[in-house]
């Protein structure tokens, strides 16, 4: 078993790495909780036994179902169930999951503790670390999106339980590769070079470091978007056909290739990106056919992370990884441009 610290003061707290991580649950949870709320979904494979009274609440899967409507639904079984402040909320499940028990545990009683158990890739390696939590706007009259409600609400605790990756499909495999390649270009790290626990507990690790060093995201945390914001403009722009980690590694690329056309970087640098993603995370590369280049410098520019009026990006430079702001869309579609000849 691997113990990674996610060191923030009095919110500090441990992530466990291993097979049969979940055995170790009870160990995170706070003393006061004579309760546990279990928030997970249908295909979740993992049991949990804390030793407390616990009701288990099933939420529905997708995108879809990570709504306002799916935390008054929660809230309204935590009331039925008694669940007080000094009890605990447990998020069983990948990213969607723990996202919506974050934010159902921020929100119940103005704050009641929550451990996750993250049951994913994308989940382990991101999702589950860093107390981001929320849900999706849905769309009314065009107005609405993705992650638009939510709190940072620190988790007392995570396991990643590597029994759980047995089962996860392998499309969702390579969504965890996306962001795990994202980790490689800011640090410098052959994450793959590692053996599978200390591969995650590593990848824990780094996002720990951004988080600690910038708990609600006003700086160096942003850095974690890096390959984000094409990613995002493509994810809706697909429809979510292509799926979140994906969209990153083809936003990956298109970073480079942007800030090779800002001068920021040399070829041999976007050769670099092309062989890690490609070559060593076997992911691709290249746009999906038949998308719209306005389109996608449109919702670039909307998109939420966007700091100030232009077009905002994380790119890599001399000085390594950074976010630059007012990008002029014209660059933004050359290179778009770049990487449909390529
Ligand atoms: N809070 C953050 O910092 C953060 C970071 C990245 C992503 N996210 C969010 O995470 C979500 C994506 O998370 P995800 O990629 O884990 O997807 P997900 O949670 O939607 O899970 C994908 C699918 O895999 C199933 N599944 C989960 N664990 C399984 C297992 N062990 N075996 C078999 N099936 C399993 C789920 O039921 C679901 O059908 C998005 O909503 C995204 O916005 C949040």
């Amino acid at each position: 078993m691997i113990t990674v610290r996610v060191p923030l003061g009095q919110r500090s707290y441990d992530v466990l790495v291993g097979h049969g991580a979940r055995r170790e649950l009870a160990g995170l949870l706070p003393s006061t909780a004579k309760r546990a709320a279990i928030v997970t979904q249908q295909a979740i494979p993992l049991d949990i036994d804390v030793g407390l009274p616990t009701e288990v609440f099933t939420i529905g899967d997708g995108e879809a179902h990570k709504s306002l409507a799916t935390i008054e639904a929660l809230c309204r079984g935590f009331a039925r169930f008694g669940l007080t402040r000094n009890d605990v909320v447990i998020g069983v499940g990948g990213g969607m999951v723990t996202d919506v028990a974050g934010f159902a545990a921020a929100s119940w009683h103005r704050g009641v503790a929550v451990v996750h158990v993250s049951t994913t890739l994308v989940g382990m390696v991101d999702a589950a670390i860093g107390g981001k939590t929320g849900v999706n706007l849905a769309a009314v009259d065009g107005i609405g999106g993705k992650n638009l409600v939510g709190a940072f609400w620190q988790p007392a605790g995570v396991v990643c339980d590597l029994d759980a990756l047995a089962t996860l499909p392998p499309r969702e495999v390579r969504c965890g590769r996306g962001e795990m390649a994202k980790y490689h270009f800011l640090t410098g790290d052959d994450l793959l070079a590692m053996d599978e626990a200390e591969r995650i507990a590593r990848c824990v690790e780094i996002k720990a470091d951004f988080v600690s060093s910038d708990e609600r995201e006003s700086g160096r945390r942003a850095l974690l978007n890096y390959g984000h914001t094409l990613a995002h403009a493509l994810e809706i722009a697909t429809d979510y056909s292509l799926a979140h980690g994906e969209a990153v590694a083809i936003g990956l690329i298109y970073a480079a290739t942007l800030a090779h056309q800002l001068g920021r970087i040399d070829q041999v640098r976007v050769d670099q990106h092309y062989e890690v993603v490609g070559g060593h995370y076997e992911l691709d590369t290249a746009l999906p056919a038949g998308v719209d280049r306005r389109q996608l410098i449109d919702l670039m520019g909307r998109d939420k992370k966007a700091l100030g009026g232009g077009l905002t990006f994380v790119l890599d430079g001399a000085n390594g990884v950074e976010v630059v702001t007012d990008v002029s869309p014209d660059a933004a579609g050359d290179a778009l441009d770049a990487m449909l000849l390529k």
